[in-house]
């Protein structure tokens, strides 16, 4: 691996994405963190990152559902590092309701920023992975890629997008020495389920801690949450000359959940 690759992490300043940068930084890549935390919050994240693992490191604020903002983002890169080798679509926003009582706002908004923000990026990091002749790109999709739960309607369409989206740049791309994965995880140990944990706890009269419990076992027999750290174990991996036969996949990391 060299030791100059560079990876941008969409949604790196919490949970899956953070544990990703960390690890890619630990791996030796050079790391653009982004999310929607002001620029002081995000640079002490990438300033603790660099300082753990001696990798180049630098953060980009930037709103994912305002396509300007997505250009911003990617020029940034451009500007720190003169491009971007991996990238991994990470950012993800959840909200549950009934189909018929979705808030359209909400379906816009779950679709610009866990779908339509992907796209660009990938359409914008493209050409220049394939004048390198060497290109990852890793979406962070979800078992709701895979099956459906009820009451994500805009979640499970987003994510079946991302697979989709994710297998056709694979079969335009092989020939350039791009790989093209996208990551399914189920249940993880992250910010974006508290607030199903919580509602789980109010509906059914139990703990937060037996919420999660009681949600784990709706899906899936394995006892536990996913670790961060293990989705971002998997994306190096996918980062690795190892795995340049990897593309158009689409990998459950989901304690058996999709195994139904
Ligand atoms: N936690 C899980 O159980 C789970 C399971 C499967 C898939 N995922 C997926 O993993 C990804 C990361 O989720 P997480 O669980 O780490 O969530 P998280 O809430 O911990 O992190 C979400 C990240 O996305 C960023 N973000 C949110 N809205 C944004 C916007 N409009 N523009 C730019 N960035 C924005 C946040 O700043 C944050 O960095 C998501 O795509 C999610 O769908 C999570």
């Amino acid at each position: 691996m060299s030791k100059t690759r560079t990876a941008l992490v969409t949604g790196s300043s919490s949970g899956i994405g953070l544990a990703t940068a960390q690890t890619l930084a630990q791996k030796g890549y050079r790391v653009m963190l982004h999310g929607l935390e002001d620029v002081e919050q995000g640079a002490a994240i990438a300033q603790r990152i660099a300082q753990e693992t001696d990798s180049e490191t630098h953060y980009c604020q930037a709103d994912l559902s305002r396509l300007e903002q997505v250009d911003r983002l990617y020029s940034s890169c451009v500007e720190a590092f003169g491009g971007v080798d991996i990238l991994v679509n990470n950012a993800g926003i959840q909200y549950t309701a009934p189909t018929a009582e979705f808030p359209p706002e909400k379906w816009d908004l779950i679709l610009s920023v866990n779908l339509t923000a992907a796209f660009h990026a990938s359409r914008l990091a493209l050409p220049a992975m394939k004048n390198a002749g060497w290109g990852r790109i890793i979406n962070i999709a979800s078992v709701h890629g895979l099956v459906a739960s009820a009451n994500k309607s805009a979640y499970c369409a987003a994510k079946h997008g991302l697979v989709g989206l994710t297998k056709v740049m694979a079969l335009e791309h092989a020939p350039d020495g791009i790989t093209a994965n996208a990551i399914c995880p189920g249940w993880t140990d992250t910010p974006l389920l508290n607030q199903q944990f919580e509602h789980y706890a109010g509906e059914h009269g139990v703990s937060f801690e037996e919420a999660k419990l009681g949600l784990i076992h709706s899906k899936t027999p394995y006892p536990s949450l996913i670790p961060p750290a293990a989705i971002g174990e998997l994306a190096a991996y996918l980062c690795s000359d190892a795995a340049a036969g990897i593309t158009g996949a689409a990998l459950p990391i989901d304690g058996a959940w999709t195994a139904h």
